[in-house]
């Protein structure tokens, strides 16, 4: 290659490094993003393929790396280069004020602005920049001495890896990783499709995917980072002022109009703002467990300076963990799709944190031996970082109150799965309880029905979990592949079926017959293998038989598909119910392979093409999926290697003098239609 195009090559790497970072940044931390997402990858693939085929010009910090790197052995320990302090906290509103005095005091009288902050409830962190960049980030450790976990925080979207102009050449920064609640309960969602234990709460989620070995799995924990502390010298002299220079430069940061920071003279803002926050942080999307209070100015801090554990110009007001005291009904077992059996706690109804609670997550065996919980008992729910309510103790003083103390013995996990009578086990290693009666156990029966006819499976309309329940004990559905001998006469003389709803639901299954391959192998519910696994898998071995037929080699060869998921694939298939199964959903008439795109041919296979302007048929997007029907490639800029153009109407003038100058051909709407169509 010569000087000048591997020059050229630098430069085009370079820009499109540059603008990905730029739309990441406008897209995380300033939620206006100017371009579709489906532009944005585009442009991500464009320089994905130019790092695979130039690697001379790798880059660690390139966007393309977000994904994750190759797994670590462990975390290299690193000094902080200053100490990460804790906070003095307290729960009380005058202390505050105390607090307060001391400051002015120490400030001999100087009149002191404060700024107060949320308490975000997650894992501290510490990022590096030199030069704009990324070089380190850091956990707290023990204060002193933290571990490197730089592969793993670069996944985090928030967290900027190169710097906006303006930003100091060497800055340290600190912030709090958190897991929102909204993709917290995707993770989980996720988890339990494919037969994984529950995540219990955000904060240990986000601790916990920190010190993955693996960054790549970190990439799909959705984290998110807001920063607290700015560690350089002389960019402002106020903390205020530096957490908004800090969004500037790309970080995600706490702004005066939602309210999630602001600056008060006296206690009375303060207060308000404690209250303020203490009312409404049900409604943020993520946890809070108080607010902090520092003081603005960075001189005065300075003067104020630190005791050996924690700043004198700062100090954490905590808000009370949401408690509720309620009376525990019963308590019952709920058997999964899995087999997995969690106890539940049914309560008489009570409003905490927002939300009326009727029932609590009761773990495992363990915590209800531990209560010793009776029906009748007061109990003490809370909901602190858990999504799902937890009882965390009894009211002793009224314990027996309402109960039959002749007939109530201790709760204790049941012996016997309470739906079939099988005895229940618990595997080496887990917690769980199981019920072995796969086969026959009802809730397990209809949760696999209910799995496999849902919106991401098989999607079939007119039937619910409650049908499915009615069904199943009708003794009219046995497994997913007797929804497909389920006749209208069978079905009209039970309750609640009239012949719309019959026909509707008859309907349903039958047009389940389009659903993709990927959705259909994800319906069968076989253990790990979730939505995103069974879409891997159906592209890499393209059919049902192949998957099937798959040796254990074959299956961990496929990218991200481990030797647990390698295992129970094969465990599945080694099961003559399910081939069975198998064989009653092919004769049904379902995709079994990977569908090839109708209509698609290789017209334009190997041409890359650019498409700019508006059109007349067809909006641009429509363009691009044309393309990649048949064969060709998108990209996002002309360049010599571009086949042609679409040019629409009010094509980029730019672009419209590229093209000209490298004599790449611009076909029109109708000519490019006139060119795939023969
Ligand atoms: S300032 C020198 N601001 O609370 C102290 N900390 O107990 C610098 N935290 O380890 C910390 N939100 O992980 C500060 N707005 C906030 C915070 C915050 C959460 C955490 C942080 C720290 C702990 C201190």
């Amino acid at each position: 290659m010569s000087k000048s195009t591997s020059k050229n090559i630098e430069l085009k790497i370079f820009e499109l490094r540059a603008e990905l970072h730029d739309h990441n940044h406008r897209y995380y931390n300033l939620a206006s993003p100017i371009v579709s997402d489906k532009e944005f990858d585009v442009m991500l693939k464009e320089l994905e393929k130019l790092e695979v085929e130039h690697p001379e010009f790798e880059d660690q910090l390139s966007p393309t790396n977000r994904p994750g790197g190759n797994p670590v052995d462990g975390f290299e320990k690193v000094e902080h280069s200053t100490p990460m302090l804790s906070l003095s906290n307290t729960y009380d509103q005058d202390e505050v004020e105390l607090w307060m005095a001391r400051v002015v005091k120490g400030l001999e009288g100087e009149d002191v602005v404060y700024v107060m902050e949320l308490k975000y409830d997650g894992v501290a962190i510490s990022l590096q920049y030199e030069g704009g960049r990324l070089v380190k980030a850091l956990t707290r450790g023990d204060g002193g001495t933290g571990e490197d976990i730089t592969a793993n925080v670069m996944t985090i979207r928030t967290i900027p890896l190169l710097l906006q102009d303006g930003a100091p050449e060497k800055l340290e920064i600190r912030g709090e990783i958190f897991y929102p609640y909204e993709e917290f309960k995707e993770l989980n969602e996720l988890r339990e499709e494919s037969g994984e234990m529950q995540f219990a709460n955000p904060r240990n989620t986000a601790a916990g995917s920190l010190k993955l070995k693996d960054s790549r799995v970190v990439a799909k924990r959705k984290l998110d980072c807001m920063m607290y502390y700015v560690l350089a010298k002389g960019v402002a002299p106020t903390h205020s002022e530096a957490v908004s220079k800090a969004g500037h430069w790309g970080f995600k940061v706490p702004c005066a109009s939602d309210q999630m920071i602001a600056t008060s003279k006296d206690s009375k803002g303060v207060m308000e703002f404690i209250e303020f926050w203490d009312k409404t942080r049900s409604e943020l999307p993520f946890a809070i467990d108080g607010v902090v209070i520092k003081v603005d100015r960075y001189d005065q801090q300075e003067r104020l300076g630190l005791t050996s554990k924690s700043p004198r110009w700062a100090i954490s007001y905590k808000f009370e963990t949401e408690r509720a005291r309620t009376k525990l009904k019963e308590i019952t077992f709920q058997v999964g799709r899995t087999g997995a059996v969690t106890p539940v706690a049914n309560l008489e109804a009570v409003q905490l944190g927002g939300t009326l609670v009727k029932r609590a997550s009761l773990h495992n065996a363990d915590q209800i031996s531990r209560l010793g919980l009776v029906p009748g008992d007061f109990v003490y729910v809370e909901k602190g970082g858990e999504i799902i309510p937890k009882i965390v103790g009894v009211d002793e003083s009224v314990r027996g109150v309402g109960v039959d103390l002749f007939s109530a013995t201790p709760e204790s996990f049941p012996e016997n799965c309470l739906e079939c009578g099988s005895q229940l086990v618990r595997k080496e290693g887990e917690a769980a309880h199981y019920c072995p009666n796969v086969e026959f156990c009802s809730p397990q029966v209809s949760g696999r029905i209910v799995h496999f006819i849902g919106r991401k499976s098989m999607n079939i309309n007119g039937l619910g979990e409650e049908t499915v329940v009615q069904l199943v004990e009708a003794g009219l559905l046995v497994d997913p592949g007797s929804l497909y001998d389920l006749k209208a006469e069978d079905l009209l003389p039970l309750e609640r079926m009239a012949e719309v709803s019959v026909k509707k639901l008859l309907k349903g299954i039958e047009a389940s017959n389009q659903i993709p391959f990927e959705r259909v192998l994800f319906g069968l519910g076989i253990r790990y293998v979730g939505e995103t696994v069974a879409k891997k898998l159906a592209r890499s071995l393209s059919s049902m038989e192949k998957i099937m037929t798959a040796s254990k080699d074959t299956l961990v060869a496929i990218d991200e598909i481990g030797e647990r998921i390698a295992e129970s694939i094969i465990h599945y298939f080694a099961q003559p119910n399910n081939i069975k199964l198998v064989d009653r959903l092919k004769s049904a008439g379902l995709q079994f392979q990977i569908e090839e795109i109708e209509g698609s041919t290789d017209r334009l296979a190997g041409s890359a093409i650019v498409v700019s302007g508006v059109f007349e048929n067809y909006d641009r997007s429509e363009i691009k999926t044309l393309i990649e029907k048949h064969g060709g490639k998108v990209s996002s800029s002309i360049s010599k290697k571009t086949a042609f153009v679409v040019a629409g109407d009010k094509m980029g003038p730019s672009k419209r003098e590229k093209a000209e100058k490298l004599g790449v051909d611009m076909l029109t709407e109708d000519e490019f239609v006139a060119k795939i169509s023969n």
